[in-house]
């Protein structure tokens, strides 16, 4: 089966007080954007990337990738899931229903390719899919509103979603559309999966694949990148 690569890239990213959206800043020698992707095109080096842009982005264009010809922009959507969900609008008629889709954000430039191979290789039989995922180490509270402490949640069996997640084209198409006809709000395409009755696979991944959500977390990615070029 062939394996095709969404990296919704059409967010805004509000939570990082930047003057333009996360993806499009500086991390070592270039930008967020341009790590994530060469990394997914050296683990994934015969698979076409599509990326769902935001109708207004004027940073494309500056990435050292933008011109590749392994990539295929194409218009995002309100939120991650439509982006996603225009993305697999373009595959109709080019991808089959046990083709894999390999979802990942833009914004998880220290993703490995270690862990990218490891993730197919696990689910290579695997008639539904799955995603990366960390086990939560710390001790998990339920707090209300004003920091009150309500229940302390036992961090058994709990998980931390990552990405990449890889689930079969039909099947994920299927999902994200019923998803979006019972306006059900999903952060991920695991989710849309489970609201259709399926099990996705959890697949161990490093905690270092993190998601650039917060200022600090460009310090951290800088360190990791330093790191591993060792
Ligand atoms: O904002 P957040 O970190 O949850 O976004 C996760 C990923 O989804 C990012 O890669 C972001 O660019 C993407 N996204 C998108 N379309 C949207 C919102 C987010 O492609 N409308």
């Amino acid at each position: 089966h062939r394996l095709w690569v969404i990296v919704p890239a059409a967010g805004i990213g509000s939570r990082m007080q930047a003057d333009r959206p996360k993806q499009y800043l500086p991390l070592g020698q270039g930008y967020v954007a341009d790590y994530t992707l060469s990394l997914l095109h050296q683990a994934l080096p015969d698979s076409q990337i599509l990326v769902p842009l935001h109708h207004q982005d004027q940073w494309w264009p500056t990435l050292d990738c933008a011109t590749a010809h392994w990539l295929e922009t194409l218009p995002g959507g309100q939120e991650r899931a439509h982006s996603v969900r225009n993305a697999l609008e373009t595959l109709t008629g080019r991808a089959q229903d046990n083709d894999w889709v390999l979802v990942h954000d833009i914004a998880r430039p220290c993703v490995s390719v270690g862990d990218i191979h490891h993730l197919i290789a696990t689910l290579a039989q695997h008639p539904v899919g799955g995603l990366l995922a960390a086990p939560v180490a710390d001790t998990m509270k339920r707090a209300q509103g004003d920091q009150q402490v309500t229940e302390t949640v036992s961090r058994d069996g709990l998980w931390h979603a990552l990405t990449p997640q890889m689930f079969r084209y039909g099947l994920l198409k299927q999902a994200l559309n019923q998803a979006e006809a019972s306006h059900q709000t999903i952060t991920d395409e695991a989710s849309a999966i489970e609201a259709l009755g399926l099990t996705p696979r959890l697949v161990t991944g490093s905690r270092f694949n993190l998601k650039i959500t917060h200022p600090e977390d460009l310090t951290l990615a800088e360190y990791i990148l330093a790191a591993r070029s060792q």
